[in-house]
């Protein structure tokens, strides 16, 4: 899009839209954030979004709709089977990505669950540019195991090259040799990489990495939930490609697939997902067990407003200026982050700011999960809610030992269009006032800790007294303010 200069030479990320329908928050005082924290078991994902002031936890499901996505929740066709809103969700897949078989379903893990039933057998290998959680869950659960592919560029905290979310093409190329085509069901490129902080991947680079799989008949799918983000870097940072227009790029990234999936509740700015499919065959494949899972093959589990607000959010990614506000905000804070010292992922991906914990917590050993610590102090000075992503996020290995993530980082999302620059002033300033104080935040540990995806439910406590001094800190620095 372009650039809006002002008068001062200072850049600001401009919102290109007005906000008409709002929503109280509050704030609460620093005692009760603690308590709060400790009754949520450290763990921000047990809290209640009423005693959270900025919920930067994630952009899933909660991304602002714009006025056509909810008028269009009013045309929506209720009915059970061969409702119009699907039809209209159907089309606009089409148009878009040119595949012709689209299965609904109700969020993205479903569509995953449904693909590594379909397609993963015991022994099965499964290449990545990077996992997701729910996807190597699905993977593992039905006997295949993950590679990750991701290039030395993509673990790193501070780089600057453009696209961090991309394969390693001579890697695959190896572990095709090693592990034979037939043991491979397929590879799953993900744009942009969730948990290496939103990071891009070129076209370039699909591009190489589907010729690999049809050379050596591996069926190619991507998982398009951060896709518009990922848009929009394509069209910013890859010089090739800056001229061919948003739907051109989305056409484009499409042919390189065979399977395309998604959670609407990032791609498309609503609630559901979606399986778009090339060959009729596979649709046979996977369409019984939508109905065993989901519901019928035209809602799969969703209602037919969200069908309807999908359809259009599908069209608004379309739109420079609706795909480049997340981006744009989350490089204002990186930027800022990085000016006071904070150590952050660059450069600035899709999703949210990323804190490498790692760093900002030197002093706490990864099995005292410091980006789940950084998190915790995080609500607590400032009500605000991130997520962690570090090794709280990865799942134990057989023998008890903990998996130590690659990256500890702090996710601090920007859902697309809902907070305002002087909220996200307003994080910025309580990370830096913590970072200046990181000395004081200690590890956590689990005193209730479940065997699979453990950070959703499991409960935590402090390993020493660090709560009790952070707050002392805090009051005695801010005094009277909240
Ligand atoms: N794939 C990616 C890349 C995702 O980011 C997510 C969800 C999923 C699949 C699963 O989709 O939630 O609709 O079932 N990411 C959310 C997040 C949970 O907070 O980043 P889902």
């Amino acid at each position: 899009m372009s650039e809006i200069k002002l008068w001062s030479g200072k850049k600001l990320p401009l919102e290109m839209h007005k906000v008409r329908i709002v929503e109280k928050l509050k704030l609460l005082p620093i005692d009760q954030r603690a308590q709060l924290m400790k009754e949520a078991g450290f763990n921000t994902f047990l809290l209640k979004n009423r005693d959270v002031f900025m919920d930067m936890l994630t952009d899933s499901g909660v991304n602002a709709m714009s006025d056509r996505q909810q008028a269009a929740m009013l045309t929506a066709d209720d009915s059970y089977a061969g409702s119009e809103s699907f039809y209209r969700f159907e089309a606009k897949l089409q148009e878009l990505f040119g595949m012709d078989f689209i299965l609904p379903a109700h969020q993205g893990r479903a569509c995953e669950n449904l693909l590594a039933q379909v397609f993963v057998n015991e022994g099965n290998v499964v290449p990545m540019n990077y996992h997701f959680t729910t996807t190597k869950a699905h993977i593992m659960l039905n006997g295949g195991r993950v590679e990750e592919l991701m290039t030395p560029e993509g673990l790193k905290i501070e780089s600057n090259a453009l696209f961090k979310g991309d394969m390693d093409v001579d890697a695959l190329k190896n572990l095709i040799k090693e592990e034979g085509s037939d043991n491979i069901p397929f590879v799953r490129i993900e744009v942009g990489t969730n948990l290496i902080g939103g990071q891009p991947v070129s076209l370039d680079n699909l591009i190489s990495v589907s010729n690999v799989c049809r050379d050596n008949q591996i069926l190619r799918v991507l998982d398009a939930s951060l896709l518009s983000d990922n848009l929009h870097f394509i069209k910013e940072r890859e010089d090739a490609f800056k001229t061919l227009s948003i739907r051109e790029i989305t056409m484009k990234i499409a042919d390189q697939f065979d399977i395309i999936y998604f959670s609407a509740r990032k791609l498309g700015a609503a609630r559901g997902g979606g399986i778009c499919i090339r060959d009729e065959k596979i649709y046979d494949q996977i369409k019984s067990l939508v109905t065993l899972y989901e519901g019928f093959l035209t809602y799969g589990g969703m209602s037919v407003r969200e069908i309807e607000a999908i359809t259009v959010g599908l069209e608004e990614t379309m739109d420079e200026e609706v795909i480049s506000q997340g981006p744009q905000f989350i490089e204002h804070m990186v930027r800022r982050l990085k000016e006071e010292g904070v150590p952050v992922v660059t450069p600035a991906g899709g999703l949210g700011c990323h804190i490498d914990a790692k760093a900002f917590l030197d002093h706490v050993p990864q099995e005292a999960y410091p980006a789940g610590a950084l998190a915790a102090a995080l609500f607590i000075v400032g009500g605000i809610r991130g997520m962690e992503r570090g090794t709280m996020s990865e799942e134990r290995q057989e023998n008890g030992d903990e998996t130590l993530a690659n990256m500890e980082l702090v996710r601090l999302a920007l859902p697309r269009r809902v907070f305002t620059l002087s909220q996200v002033e307003y994080v910025i300033d309580r990370v830096v006032w913590l970072h200046q104080n990181r000395h004081i935040v200690e590890g956590i540990k689990f005193y209730d800790e479940p065997d699979i995806l453990r950070f959703f439910f499991g409960k935590l406590e402090p390993t020493s007294h660090w709560v009790e001094t952070l707050v002392n800190q805090f009051k005695n620095d801010f005094q009277d303010s909240l």
